[in-house]
């Protein structure tokens, strides 16, 4: 018997156990760097980094975006990531990293001049959202940049199918997503059977959260940020990046 998980946290968890390279942390898909770097690159130039800023990401994935903010060389750039196995291999890459929650962040209130959660939000249940955006609010200093990116406004595709079968399972892979993906699966089912573990597949593609561009800027104004501007993700046509800032006292 096949089950499913839609937790993300334990999807991450699972990609940083079974990762090829450290790119795989960003949730993109095999040969994607380049779009990650742009995307970085991007935001970087949004929130216009300085040497003299202290960098909080949420949600840092690789830390593409650690390692250009070093590049400028701020003052301190500190990423959050969902769990400790993603932790571990960031943090072997020479980065700055914590495990943490978008809406319970270890970090003292006004202590970020730059906030950065990017390609996060979409997979945070919808009833942390909130909760999110406060704790950007809290951490920023007033006057920071907030940058929250790739909130989709549609809802995510439909659900994959379920099979009850390992073979059904690995040829609907195979011809969705590839050789690469479908080995993949059968390597964890091998492991699955030898150890007696139960079969749990989790499914990665599954969109938590989507708000509409005026429901995002009404949730982000209640949590206390201040709108600056937003636009269309120019890689997903169904996303908007927003930029706030925190209102000075
Ligand atoms: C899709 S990746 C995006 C990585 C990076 N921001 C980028 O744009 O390339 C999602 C990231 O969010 C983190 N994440 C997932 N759920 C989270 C949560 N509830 N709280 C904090 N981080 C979370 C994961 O650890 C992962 O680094």
């Amino acid at each position: 018997m096949i089950s499913r998980s839609y937790n993300y946290v334990e999807y991450c968890r699972e990609t940083a156990a079974n990762l090829k390279t450290l790119h795989d942390l960003a949730l993109r898909g095999e040969g994607k760097e380049e779009i990650t770097a742009a995307i970085c690159q991007r935001i970087i130039e949004e929130v216009g980094l300085r040497p003299d800023d202290d960098l909080v990401e949420i949600g840092c994935g690789d830390g593409t975006l650690l390692r250009l903010a070093a590049k400028v060389g701020v003052r301190s750039a500190l990423g959050f990531l969902a769990t400790e196995q993603e932790v571990a291999l960031v943090r072997a890459a020479g980065l700055n990293v914590q495990q943490a929650f978008t809406d319970r962040l270890p970090v003292t209130d006004a202590s970020a001049s730059v906030v950065v959660c990017n390609n996060v939000l979409l997979i945070v249940p919808r009833e942390r959202v909130p909760l999110s955006l406060r704790e950007m609010h809290r951490v920023a200093r007033p006057g920071a940049r907030i940058f929250v990116g790739e909130i989709p406004f549609l809802p995510g595709p439909p659900l994959e199918p379920e099979f009850e079968n390992s073979w059904q399972t690995l040829a609907y892979l195979y011809r969705k997503y590839g050789l690469r993906t479908s080995l993949g699966m059968a390597r964890r089912m091998a492991y699955w059977k030898v150890s007696g573990k139960p079969m749990v597949i989790r499914d990665g593609s599954q969109i938590s959260f989507h708000a509409t561009t005026d429901e995002f800027l009404a949730l982000a104004r209640d949590a206390g940020l201040t709108p600056v501007r937003h636009w269309r993700h120019e890689h997903w046509d169904t996303r908007n990046d927003f930029l706030f800032t925190k209102a000075a006292v």
